[in-house]
């Protein structure tokens, strides 16, 4: 083999193959050297007489991943992907594109103009563009469909899923996959090619199969409704539409304008900032690359309530042995078969075989005893939030862990300095704060208390990642970052009752703004009980208007416990369908009375900005105790956790959206309206402000 080094994309000979090897670390994204080393070696190929086909293949962890999304802000340097696609696509001899790892966004569009694909098992496909806000626009939606029809090619646009390669390859899309040594392999295919007759397959002159035009109706109604609020996968419609219809150089050329305009919207900058966010919030302040994280192979879990089975879940699902520790047998034994009830439901719906569900379950040992723990290398404590009582675990586990072994906390509310100080070695002790139902909620709220080791940290943060959360470093802070903020929120939504509004207006009016549901239909949802007890913990150190702010407990003296007893803010049908109650009304009524509230009427606007603003100010306060390291880091939190719409970008992102000075402004206004304990504008918003800043800078 001769070597000639093209930028990060080298070329070599194998015969009378070409081999382009891209090597642009981390994912091989196509950066402005990739785009012109292609073209390059494309070049390389047709200039040489006695080359008869290319293979072109990645180094590193996987095929190219996609645009490099670090280039979207910059204008954009020739050549263009579009360019290399369209020199892909206009070669005389067959290229072969060589699959492992994922093949993403143009990475796959680049796939798509070569003349065949092959592909490593175990690795995937996808048009992911959708998620960042975008489509494809180098010829993914022209070819896609072509290949797999236009039923699977829609799918794959609008949602933006990733496939296994033996779906691609059953769907059309890869011709052959292998295992072993990928390069070797796809030479051979080369060579099968050339004695072949060196046929070159141009996806571009296939057309566009058979389909039901109704399944792009049906589709824009589901999408519709699944990704409510997102424009990007309702234009993925038009699109393929218009693809079905419009031969390739036009639609090629209407497909990279559809991109480009979507590039700039706002949906795709927050969109993309939300992913940037997300992969900064693993950047742990203290913790250098050189910090290797423990290696966990064997956890427990004490305490088998709701937390502690979803905790317990999350473990066996990636095939760690958890032991769980409870109080009782009976206690025990509800807690395995609630366990198996979540894994029987994934296999009824066939997304897991009966096979997995039971060997999962052979993963799980429940015991009252701590002896058998020794070996574990880290436990997660989610028993009752007192103090006492978890104090009292800790000093159980110290007796029985091996020194390096991690403990972590569950609590939501708890101070976690305390906890730690409670371990006789507190450099083991963090917080890893699950949300309910653990095995489902993506957000993950790890915490460092002041001694925490770097490499315990280091652990949460790439254990959160295996378990598929993700995952936040916090600080201590009452509630954490995503409690705090969305107690603030609660707050202020049962003010707004007192001052005249209903529970269905300001439910319309968030989830309008795009949250899943409203404060009054989640509270309904988590049970009045629960909203009880939390209130009552908190009670003795809340403001008077707060603590005369009682009307959670006026609910639950009415036995209105929420969807579980058929009534709470609202009333429900025996299908869980919510209605307006008038009892509602006159209870609300009877406590404004009582407290000398005289209803007004309240607009959406005040509604929306003080359920939004008095959370941006509590996070403004977040960030300047140093409880969450970057205003990102919350963004990440509210997304994940609460479900902010990704596409405004989370709480911190969309004030800037807005304008802090407008934020500030309208904080002031609700300071002289609801009181200035509550509305007061934080240091730090008052600091940006007069600096002419945002939260970003
Ligand atoms: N461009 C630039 N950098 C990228 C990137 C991209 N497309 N994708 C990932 N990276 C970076 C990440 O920012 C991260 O960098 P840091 O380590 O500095 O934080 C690093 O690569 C590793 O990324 P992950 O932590 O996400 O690694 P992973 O192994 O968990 O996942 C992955 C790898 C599946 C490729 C994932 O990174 C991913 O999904 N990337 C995005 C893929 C994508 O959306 N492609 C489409 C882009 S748009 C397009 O291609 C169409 C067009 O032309 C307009």
């Amino acid at each position: 083999m001769t070597e000639q080094l093209v930028k990060t994309v080298s070329v070599a000979k194998c015969g009378n193959i070409v081999v382009a090897t891209v090597d642009n670390p981390p994912v091989n994204a196509l950066s402005h050297s990739v785009r012109a080393g292609l073209i390059e070696a494309v070049q390389a190929l047709e200039s040489d007489a006695e080359a008869r086909a290319m293979v072109i293949v990645c180094a590193g962890r996987t095929f190219i991943a996609g645009a490099d999304i670090h280039e979207f802000k910059k204008p954009m340097v020739a050549p263009l992907l579009g360019e290399v696609i369209d020199t892909l696509d206009a070669a005389t001899k067959p290229i072969v594109a060589a699959i492992h790892g994922t093949a993403l966004g143009g990475g796959l569009e680049v796939a798509l103009a070569c003349s065949y694909r092959i592909a490593l098992d175990g690795a995937k496909v996808g048009l992911p563009e959708v998620k960042l806000g975008i489509l494809p626009g180098s010829g993914g939606t022209v070819r896609l469909p072509r290949l797999a029809g236009v039923e699977q090619a829609l799918t794959m646009i609008s949602e933006g899923g990733q496939i296994s390669v033996r779906d691609a390859r059953e769907k059309g899309i890869v011709d052959e996959v292998v295992s072993g040594d990928l390069k070797a392999a796809a030479i051979a295919f080369a060579e099968k090619v050339i004695a072949d007759g060196a046929k070159v397959r141009r996806t571009s002159d296939l057309p566009v199969p058979a389909f039901d035009p109704a399944v792009l109706e049906t589709s824009r109604t589901a999408l519709s409704k699944k990704y409510k609020g997102f424009k990007a996968p309702l234009v993925a419609v038009d699109l393929i539409r218009m693809v079905t219809e419009t031969p390739v150089a036009e639609a090629t050329a209407i497909e990279y304008k559809t991109c480009k305009e979507l590039l700039v919207s706002p949906q795709s900058k927050a969109l993309r900032h939300i992913f940037a966010a997300e992969r900064e919030a693993l950047k742990i302040d203290g913790v250098g690359a050189e910090v290797k994280p423990r290696d966990i192979k064997k956890v427990a879990i004490v305490g088998p309530g709701t937390m502690g089975r979803g905790i317990a879940a999350c473990f066996l699902n990636i095939g760690i042995p958890v032991t769980l520790i409870g109080l009782t047998d009976e206690g025990l034994a509800s807690a395995t078969k609630a366990i198996g009830k979540i894994y029987e439901g994934s296999v009824k719906r066939g997304s897991l075989t009966a096979e997995e569900m039971e060997r999962r379950m052979a993963l799980l040992t429940p015991t009252t005893s701590y002896d058998g723990i020794g070996d574990v290398d880290l436990v997660i404590e989610a028993v009752t939030e007192q103090l006492d009582v978890k104090k009292e675990v800790f000093a159980k586990l110290d007796a029985v862990l091996r020194d390096d072994a991690i403990i972590a906390t569950n609590t939501s509310f708890l101070d976690i300095e305390e906890l730690a100080a409670t371990s006789k070695n507190a450099t083991r002790v963090a917080g890893m704060h699950f949300f309910n139902p653990a095995n489902v909620m993506k957000l993950l709220e790890n915490v460092r208390a002041a001694k925490t080791a770097p490499d315990v940290l280091a652990t949460t943060t790439a254990l959160g990642k295996r378990l598929g959360k993700v995952p936040v470093m916090v600080g201590r802070s009452e509630g954490f970052v995503a409690n705090r903020m969305l107690s603030k929120r609660t707050r202020e939504a049962q003010f707004l009752l007192e001052d005249g509004a209903t529970p269905q207006q300001v439910d319309r009016v968030l989830t309008a703004f795009g949250f899943p549901i409203g404060p009054f239909a989640l509270a309904d949802l988590a049970g009045m009980d629960i909203m009880a007890a939390a209130r009552a913990a908190r009670v003795a150190r809340m403001s008077p208007r707060e603590q005369q702010c009682n009307i959670v407990d006026r609910l639950v003296a009415a036995g209105r416990l929420g969807q579980k007893s058929g009534a709470g803010y609202y009333v429900y049908d025996e299908n869980r369908k919510a209605s307006h109650d008038p009892a509602v009304d006159e209870m609300l009524d009877a406590h404004r009375r009582e407290r000398g509230f005289t209803a007004r009427t309240i607009t959406d606007e005040e509604i929306l900005e003080r359920c939004l603003y008095a959370m941006v100010n509590e996070a403004a306060k977040i960030l300047d105790e140093g409880a969450a390291a970057r205003p990102s880091d919350i963004d990440v939190i509210w997304t994940n956790g609460f479900g902010f719409p990704t596409y405004l970008g989370g709480p911190m992102f969309y004030a800037d959206q807005v304008g802090l000075p407008k934020v500030k402004a309208a904080l002031d206004k609700y300071a002289g309206l609801v009181g200035d304990q509550y509305f007061k504008p934080a240091a730090l918003i008052e600091r940006l402000v007069a600096e002419g800043r945002g939260l970003y800078g």
